[in-house]
């Protein structure tokens, strides 16, 4: 068929309401609109995602109402987080009802590994249910439910994870990136639903790890954020589930590549080019990792390292793998090896069982670790964890809510004290954008991650300047160029 007569076919069809858009099938290009929740993990998976339909003649839309295909890519850590997924699905129903009802709609990610098939049933809005480690089979899927069918897919994998596919950077600014460097999870915390819906923990290849970020600098990106469930935990000895590295040769072994050895390869790549990790495990952090943090400039003095409750009773609970006084000494190691480091943590108020002094205990860890940010949440049982199965749920919602807005209020004191230390220091700044404030500014961050803002002068986004800080809020610095 020649294309004037494709051309016409078309039109005809557009005529008695078959499709909508002849543009887009003219290119024989199909729209992909793709939303992301939850962890950083999920939206660059939404990355991979993309670039595999991008392969199949899509291409991304920020208009809902253009989109032949519709994906949400969920979390399931609270239930707050799929309670928010419901209600999307509620307006993308309510949008295929009336603008655009040719869209059909898949969710992808933790929930739809959770929920599987019965999302189906539940959500009958729903066309295509696929859990994180079966992207690649989206182009199946979708043929599958253009034929007519629903289509499932949530096959855990213990070797996936993406190497070699190239993310289409989705959310981007041109200056920082995601790089996945790990999957899954071994670590079992008793609170989380992870080890279940991303499966069992593996590593990806440090060489695709170290051509991905060589390729983003040469396109122009200034900072790497190095991503998995818990990097620290990295080790590449060929491929295949951490927990079968015991079943390795002695040459796997001896070439084998820690997350230690990883960072320090990343930060070599270039010196202006920034690196970062999140998120760590205090159970899994080496003395070889910070070592490395200090001795190369261009990774970040940031550490995000949760720390879930100040109470060794709790974290025995919670199955953290350390208690209250192996997180201080770590604190402490970090803070002589990197003094200027800068920690954030996460914290869940309200954990089976726990009483006034495990909180009071959560407040004085607080105190004493001084974290320049946090974030903090109320305990939500999760379906199916060792907590669920094993404890009462029996903190009531009224004293969680008080403790969370107990340890908020104090995090929100100390950030301010921190930041108001910064007040007259100079700090290198790295621009990531436009002040959603004005328009006269720019937003950046410090090494610290810290957000300052600062008048634009004749600077670009994705230069480093020099900005000396003359005001701060909780979150932010206020500074000017020098
Ligand atoms: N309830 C509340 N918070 C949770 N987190 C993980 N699981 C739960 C849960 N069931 C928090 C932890 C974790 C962060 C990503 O989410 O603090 O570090
Ligand atoms: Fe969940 Fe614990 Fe793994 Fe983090 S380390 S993803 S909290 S099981």
């Amino acid at each position: 068929m020649n294309i004037e007569t494709l051309l016409n076919k078309k039109i005809d069809e557009k005529k008695q309401g078959n499709i909508l858009d002849i543009k887009t099938l003219i290119r024989g290009n199909k729209k992909l609109y793709i939303e992301s929740y939850g962890c950083q993990m999920n939206f660059s998976d939404s990355e991979i995602v993309a670039s595999i339909l991008c392969k199949e003649n899509f291409s991304t839309t920020k208009n809902i109402n253009e989109a032949d295909l519709v994906f949400v890519n969920t979390c399931s850590i609270r239930d707050k987080a799929e309670q928010t997924v419901r209600k999307r699905l509620q307006l993308y129903n309510s949008i295929k009802k009336t603008t655009n009802p040719k869209m059909v709609v898949g969710v992808l990610g933790c929930m739809a590994e959770r929920l599987k098939e019965k999302f189906l049933e539940e959500e009958k809005l729903v066309d295509i249910v696929v859990g994180p480690d079966a992207y690649r089979d989206l182009p199946n899927l979708i043929k599958q439910v253009e034929d007519g069918r629903k289509a499932v897919n949530v096959f855990l994998s213990r070797e996936e994870t993406y190497a070699d596919i190239s993310p289409v950077r989705l959310s981007g600014n041109g200056v920082t990136a995601f790089v996945s460097i790990t999957r899954g999870c071994d670590n079992m915390c008793t609170f989380c639903v992870v080890p279940y819906t991303r499966g069992r923990e593996r590593s990806r290849d440090p060489k695709s790890i170290i051509n991905e970020c060589a390729k983003l600098v040469s396109e122009g990106y200034k900072e790497v954020t190095l991503l998995g469930q818990n990097v620290d935990s990295y080790l590449w000895y060929g491929g295949g589930p951490k927990k079968d590295y015991n079943k390795a040769s002695e040459n796997q072994k001896n070439t084998s590549v820690s997350f230690a050895n990883l960072l320090e390869k990343v930060a070599k790549i270039n010196k202006k080019l920034r690196v970062r990790f999140s998120t760590s495990n205090p159970q899994d952090m080496t003395d070889d990792v910070i070592n490395i943090m200090a001795k190369h400039k261009n990774i970040c003095n940031y550490i995000h390292l949760p720390v879930q409750s100040g109470s060794s009773r709790i974290l025995k609970l919670m199955n953290r793998g350390y208690d209250r006084e192996e997180y201080i000494i770590l604190i402490d190691k970090i803070k002589k090896k990197i003094p200027d480091c800068s920690i954030s943590m996460d914290i869940i108020t309200g954990f089976c069982s726990e009483t006034d002094s495990d909180h009071n205990e959560t407040l004085s860890l607080m105190k004493y670790v001084k974290y320049d940010y946090g974030y903090m949440f109320k305990y939500s049982e999760r379906p199916n964890t060792a907590a669920e199965k094993k404890y009462k749920d029996d903190i009531s919602e009224e004293k969680k809510q008080i403790r969370l807005v107990e340890i908020i209020n104090l995090q929100q004191k100390q950030s301010l004290e921190n930041n108001k230390n910064r007040i007259n220091k100079t700090y290198e700044v790295l621009i990531e954008g436009v002040s959603k404030k004005s328009d006269l500014h720019y937003y950046g961050r410090t090494t610290h991650n810290c957000v300052v803002v600062f008048e634009k002068n004749n600077y670009k986004i994705g230069d480093y300047v020099n900005v000396k800080i003359n005001d701060c809020s909780a979150g932010t610095l206020k500074g000017k160029i020098i």
